[in-house]
């Protein structure tokens, strides 16, 4: 027994930033950004919390599970930045929703939503919960070191969830690191202890974006055969690909070898930009709300980040 995908839910933060936007106060272009990237635009927080969306996004995916939060027992959310440092995202969502079930976050950057679709998998299949609710939320634009050209333009905020039942829907799974601690790297607050003889890192998202690229590319094929051997499928069977969006490049060249039909791949990087892990929920949500899947579709989400992580997940979708 594992688990299906019974609802899900997104929220974006108001302020859209175009390319244009950020050639006021930077030293690049609409067209730089879209031909290296895909990124024509992204939402970022202004005036409002990440929790804020993180509930919300939950609250529409319960809403579409027909689930009430007192079937849910566990709450995993994915997140490189909650709000605060403790209390945990996850708890504060279990706040909002008048929890009082286990809830903690995860950092596993990008593939944060795999890395928890795949504990939501141990904790149902050894029969510790029927209901896991899984909550992706990012605010990038924090991290981020808003006069470097080569990181700023890449991310978007966002938050995504999902509510997971106990039932039959994930076919395969498959989570690994290449640990590399310099390739993309955010140092944390060093704090003011007297005591303390640690240098403070400048604090903002470091990436060596070639490093990344030529990870992404290898790690993403690999995942995606292991996941298809796993299920007993091959790529050819799969009805959509739902990647990771850090780049439009780096999605088209993961993919090559395998040769499938374009529209199967699944976007909205052009509108959103990279939102970490939040990503493929959110592209997800946005699907699934357009009518895209339907009952028995194969649903392969792949991912890569920080770490360095990657992971790939197949899914048969249940909902019409
Ligand atoms: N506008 C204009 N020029 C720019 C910009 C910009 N925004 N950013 C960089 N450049 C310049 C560089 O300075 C460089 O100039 P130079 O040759 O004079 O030194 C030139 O453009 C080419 O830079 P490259 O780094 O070679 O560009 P590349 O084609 O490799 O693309 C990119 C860069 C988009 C970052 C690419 O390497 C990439 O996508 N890497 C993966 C990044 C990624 O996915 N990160 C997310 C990880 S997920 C996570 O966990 C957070």
């Amino acid at each position: 027994m594992s688990f299906y995908i019974a609802g899900t839910g997104s929220a974006l933060p108001e302020k859209v930033v175009t390319n244009d936007d950020l050639a006021q106060f930077l030293d690049t272009s609409d067209e730089w950004i879209v031909t290296r990237t895909g990124i024509r635009q992204r939402h970022v927080l202004t005036g409002e919390r990440l929790t804020d969306l993180a509930v919300e996004s939950a609250k529409i995916a319960l809403r579409d599970a027909g689930a009430d939060p007192s079937e849910i027992d566990l709450i995993l959310c994915a997140t490189m930045r909650a709000d605060t440092v403790t209390p945990s995202l996850a708890c504060a969502v279990g706040e909002a929703l008048g929890t009082t079930v286990p809830a903690f976050d995860l950092n596993a950057a990008c593939v944060g939503v795999l890395y928890c679709m795949e504990i939501a998998d141990a904790f149902i299949s050894c029969g510790k919960a029927k209901a896991v609710l899984v909550v992706s939320a990012e605010a990038m634009s924090k991290l981020l070191d808003w006069t470097d050209r080569s990181t700023c333009v890449l991310f978007g905020d966002g938050a995504g969830a999902m509510l997971l039942r106990a039932g039959e829907g994930r076919l395969a799974g498959e989570l690994s690191t290449r640990p590399d601690t310099r390739a993309i790297r955010m140092p944390n607050i060093e704090g003011n202890s007297p005591y303390n003889r640690t240098e403070q890192e400048k604090l903002a998202l470091q990436m060596d974006g070639g490093e990344v690229y030529k990870f992404a590319v290898n790690a993403m094929g690999r995942n995606i055969e292991q996941v298809c051997a796993q299920a007993g499928l091959t790529p050819a069977d799969i009805d959509w690909y739902l990647p990771h969006q850090a780049n439009v490049r780096i999605i088209d060249a993961s993919l090559k070898k395998f040769r499938i039909d374009k529209s199967k791949v699944l976007l909205n990087i052009a509108d959103c930009g990279n939102m970490s892990a939040t990503s493929v929920m959110v592209l997800l949500d946005q699907y699934a709300k357009k009518g895209t899947f339907h009952s028995g579709d194969k649903l392969l989400l792949v991912a890569f980040g920080g770490g360095l992580t990657s992971g790939a997940v197949i899914i048969e979708w249940k909902k019409n």
